[in-house]
C-alpha cells in the first residue's frame, strides 16, 4: 500500500471511530491515538523523507488535510457530545417545583416559659424588679429567716434534699426576699420584686407532686403597705391570667413569714362560680398563697416593721398552667413529649 492509500484508509476508519464514539473521553483518545506525536499522520509526514522530490509536497498536502479533516470531525462530535452530555445532567438532576416542600420543624418556647414571662410582663409593667435567687441555698435564708427556726412544725411541709446540714435545694422562692430586702437601698424608695424560679420538695411523684417544680414570689416593702394593696395588686395578676370577669376571695390562712396569712381563690373559670367538678363544687379554686410580711422577717433583714410593712405573695407556675389549661397531670411538664408541647406550640420570636 502507498502512504497516499494507507492515509485515505486512515481517514476512512477513524471518521467511522469518530461517528460511533460515545463519550468524551474515548473521543479524546482517539485525537491522541490518531493526530498526536506517536499518531500515523506524523509516521506518515516523517516516512516522506523515502519519498521522491516531486511527491512530497503532494503527499504532505494531502497529510495535512487529511490531519485538518478529521481535526475538524473530531470538534464536531465532541460539541454534540457536550450538548449529549449536558442534557443528560439537566434530566438527571431535574426538579419538580410543584412538590410540597420539606417541612421544618421549629422550636418553641415551653408553657412553664411562656406563662412565667407572661406573668413577668404584668409586674414589669406595675414597676416590678426581676430577681434571680439560687436554687442550692442555706437553711439560714431558706428557713432560718423566713422566720422557720430550727424544729418549727411548718418544717416538716417542706422536707428536701440536704447537701450538707446547712446547704439543701431550697423548698420554696421567699429565701430571695430576705437577700432582696437586706441589699435594698430604702433611701432611695420601696422595694417591689419578683423572683420565679425552681424549688425542691421530698416529695414522690405523682399526678399533682413533684420534687422539682416552679414557684414566682412577690414581695413588696414601703411605707404604707396594707393588705388593701395585696388584694388590688392579686385582682391585677388573677384577671390578666384568668380573664377580666373573674373575682378573687381572700382565706385566712397560716405560714410563719406572713401574719396575716391568706390562701387566695379565683371563681371558678368554668362553672362561674355555681359549682361544678372543677372548683369541687364550691365556686372557688385555690390558686397561691399570700400575706403581710411577718415583722420579724422585716426586722431580721434589718428593715423597722414600725417604719415599713409589706406584702409577699408565692405561685406555682404549674399550677397556674394546668389550672388555665386543663393539665390535669403535672407530670406532663417534664415528659418532653412533642404531642404535649406541640399543643401550646407559639412563634419562638417574642410578639410575633
Ligand atoms: N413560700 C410559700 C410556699 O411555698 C408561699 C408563700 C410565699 C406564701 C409568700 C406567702 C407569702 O408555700
Amino acid at each position: 500500500m502507498s502512504l497516499k492509500e494507507k492515509l485515505e484508509a486512515l481517514k476512512v476508519s477513524t471518521s467511522e471511530e469518530i461517528a460511533s464514539v460515545n463519550n468524551l473521553k474515548e473521543l479524546n483518545e482517539i485525537r491522541v491515538n490518531t493526530l498526536g506525536k506517536k499518531g500515523p499522520i506524523t509516521a506518515a509526514l516523517r516516512g516522506m523523507k523515502d519519498l521522491s522530490p516531486e511527491e512530497r509536497p503532494v503527499v504532505g498536502a494531502f497529510a495535512n488535510e487529511i490531519r485538518d479533516e478529521l481535526t475538524e470531525k473530531i470538534e464536531a462530535r465532541k460539541a454534540e457530545l457536550e450538548i449529549q452530555t449536558m442534557n443528560e445532567s439537566l434530566a438527571s438532576e431535574s426538579i419538580d417545583v410543584t412538590l410540597p416542600g420539606k417541612q421544618v420543624r421549629s422550636g418553641s418556647r415551653h408553657i412553664l416559659t411562656q406563662t412565667r414571662e407572661e406573668i413577668e410582663d404584668i409586674f414589669l409593667g406595675m414597676g416590678y424588679q426581676v430577681v434571680e435567687g439560687f436554687e442550692v441555698e442555706s437553711d439560714h435564708y431558706n428557713f432560718e429567716r423566713m422566720n422557720l427556726p430550727k424544729n418549727h412544725p411548718a418544717r416538716d411541709m417542706q422536707d428536701t434534699f440536704y447537701i450538707s446540714d446547712e446547704i439543701l435545694l431550697r423548698t420554696h422562692t421567699s429565701p430571695v426576699q430576705a437577700r432582696t430586702m437586706e441589699k435594698h437601698d430604702f433611701s432611695k424608695g420601696g422595694l417591689r420584686m419578683i423572683s420565679p424560679g425552681k424549688v425542691f420538695r421530698r416529695d414522690t411523684d405523682d399526678a399533682t407532686h413533684s420534687h422539682q417544680f416552679h414557684q414566682i414570689e412577690g414581695l413588696v416593702v414601703d411605707k404604707n403597705i396594707t393588705m388593701g394593696d395585696l388584694k388590688g395588686t392579686l385582682e391585677v395578676l388573677i384577671k390578666k391570667m384568668f380573664g377580666e370577669e373573674r373575682s378573687i376571695r381572700l382565706r385566712p390562712s397560716y405560714f410563719p413569714f406572713t401574719e396575716p396569712s391568706v390562701e387566695v381563690d379565683v371563681s371558678c373559670f368554668k362553672c362561674g362560680g355555681k359549682g361544678c367538678n372543677v372548683c369541687k363544687y364550691t365556686g372557688w379554686i385555690e390558686v397561691l398563697g399570700a400575706g403581710m410580711v411577718h415583722p420579724d422577717v422585716l426586722r431580721m433583714s434589718g428593715i423597722d416593721p414600725e417604719i415599713y410593712s409589706g406584702f409577699a405573695f408565692g405561685l406555682g407556675q404549674e399550677r397556674i398552667a394546668m389550672l388555665r389549661y386543663g393539665i390535669n397531670d403535672i407530670r406532663n411538664f417534664y415528659q418532653n413529649d412533642l404531642r404535649f408541647l406541640n399543643q401550646f406550640k407559639v412563634s419562638s420570636v417574642k410578639g410575633e
